[in-house]
């Protein structure tokens, strides 16, 4: 059954903008306070410019006030469902390696924890 932030998510799909790759991302991002951030991908013909759905939903949430996060849903049609990419993974890993991030595809659905996804990461220690 679909929860809310599954169907945010979804929702956040259907307004992705991707012209080139025809590939279309939806994500939510759920705020330990409760809020859910959602983003989509948003391609450019300049094709680096383009932004994952991921990396929106979390500069909409940090916009918005929300720094710390419990889950990430995000959805696309590949199967098996794509996990973030790597610059998503980091930009994702700056407000916490706990979350647990799932992937949902047409079929089926995959779960990580976001320190997993990134094992050795330049982090904010790194720095210190
Ligand atoms: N994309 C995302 O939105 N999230 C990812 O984690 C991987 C890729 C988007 C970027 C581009 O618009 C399309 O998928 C194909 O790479």
């Amino acid at each position: 059954m679909a929860d809310s932030l599954e169907e945010a998510a979804r929702a956040a799909q259907a307004n992705a903008y991707a012209p080139y790759s025809s590939y279309r991302v939806g994500a939510a991002l759920e705020a330990i306070d409760g809020r859910v951030f959602v983003g989509c991908n948003v391609e450019n013909v300049s094709y680096g410019l383009t932004i994952c759905a991921e990396r929106s939903a979390v500069v909409r949430a940090v916009a918005d006030g929300a720094r710390r996060f419990r889950r990430l849903v995000v959805v696309s049609d590949s199967e098996p469902p794509a996990s973030p990419c790597g610059a998503c993974r980091q930009v994702l890993l700056e407000f916490g390696s706990e979350l647990l991030v799932e992937s949902i595809g047409p079929g089926s659905r995959r779960r990580w924890l976001l320190g997993d996804l990134l094992p050795a990461a330049f982090s904010k220690g790194t720095l210190a």
